[in-house]
């Protein structure tokens, strides 16, 4: 079977209008701006009014990246919504999406890999392309955090922030995804974990005494895992691509702690500029980290048609993952 080539056809995100700053934080836990901004990058990230869902955002945001790819909700074939919050466990997140797109003609399905969901969505997404089942595929990262976090945890609840990305595929003259390289190591599960209210722990009145709903982290094991990872995979997935660290023109990471990305944007040589940063602006959005960022880089002008970018993924599961993609 002779596969078709893959591209990236339009770009959008949603993020609510409501900003939560670290000042705001420092009136309800026991924190500062400084020990936030100098720990992790971050001073501010939006988070949702009552009655916003997951769906909700991205929807928002399929709708600008369906404008920009120049298509309408009709024409898509697959959407694929990579989250760890979803609206409800069932159904998924995606169906909630296609009804409010009316996207009649699409199926759809979620996908739940951590931060790394989106980099996870994005392979599958162009599989469906490149085998030539689907012309218009969505692929949205999509988190409402805040619903899931403990305000009275300060080493979690400073961290997160609510928002959307999506892109929409379809077949192009030129290939532009070079190279996927995912992996996960599950035997380190527990380091970032809801561990309420699936099968495992079923909702009762007890795990919500003990706060068992809300994400919890090993934020140290978690750090020295992701600096190592990140420098790894991307290095991998460049080199699968044919591709040196000089090739590279825009590094897009997922925005966990500016720590990490620094490393990274070290490793790989790479001036400020090439790096594509909003964690300050928005903490970490999961799964909707990278498609926000990429559509900020392209709005913007920075990044542009014919660039070499990574986008590189790491979080729950573990999982982790980089994309080699020619925009
Ligand atoms: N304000 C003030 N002090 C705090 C806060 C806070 N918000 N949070 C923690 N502290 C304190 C701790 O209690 C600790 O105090 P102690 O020394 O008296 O015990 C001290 O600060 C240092 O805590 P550490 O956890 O060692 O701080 P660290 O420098 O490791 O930074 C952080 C913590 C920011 C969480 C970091 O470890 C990190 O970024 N980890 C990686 C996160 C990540 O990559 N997550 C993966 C993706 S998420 C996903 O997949 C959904």
């Amino acid at each position: 079977m002779k596969l078709l080539e893959a591209g990236i056809l339009g770009v959008g995100s949603a993020l609510p209008p409501k900003i939560i700053t670290n000042f705001d934080l420092e009136n309800i836990i026991d924190t500062s701006d400084e020990w936030i901004r100098t720990r992790t990058g971050i001073s501010e990230r939006r988070v949702v009014e009552e009655g916003v869902y997951t769906s909700d955002l991205a929807t928002q945001a399929a709708l600008s990246a369906i404008d920009a790819a120049g298509t309408c909700a009709e024409e898509i074939d697959l959407i694929i919504v990579a989250t760890v919050t979803p609206d409800t466990f069932m159904p998924s997140t995606a169906c909630f999406v296609q009804a409010k797109l009316g996207a009649k003609n699409a199926m759809a399905f979620d996908m739940s890999a951590g931060c790394t969901g989106f980099v996870y969505a994005l392979s599958v997404g162009s599989a469906y392309v490149r085998m030539g089942t689907c012309k218009r595929v969505l692929v949205i990262g999509a988190e409402v955090l805040s619903k899931f976090l403990d305000w009275q945890d300060r080493t979690t609840c400073v961290l997160f922030g609510d928002g959307a990305g999506a892109v929409v595929l379809g077949p192009v003259e030129q290939p532009g995804f070079l190279n996927f390289t995912l992996g996960a190591d599950g035997s380190m599960a527990d380091l970032l974990v809801i561990p309420g209210g699936g099968s495992r722990l079923p909702a009762s009145a007890q795990t919500i005494a003990d706060r068992q709903h809300y994400i919890k982290m090993c934020g140290n094991e978690t750090f020295k895992f992701a600096v190592r990872v990140m420098g790894e995979v991307t290095q991998q997935a460049l080199e699968a691509a044919g591709c040196s660290k000089d090739d590279l023109d825009f590094l897009v990471p997922h925005q966990a702690n500016l720590r990490i990305i620094e490393s990274a944007r070290k490793r790989f040589n790479l001036p400020e500029d090439r790096v594509v940063i909003n964690i300050d602006r928005y903490g970490n959005m999961s799964s909707a980290s990278i498609p926000v960022a990429l559509d900020e880089a392209i709005t913007s002008g920075r990044l542009q048609r014919g660039d070499l970018v990574a986008l590189v993924g790491f979080g729950a599961g573990l999982t982790w993952g980089a994309a080699i993609v020619r925009y």
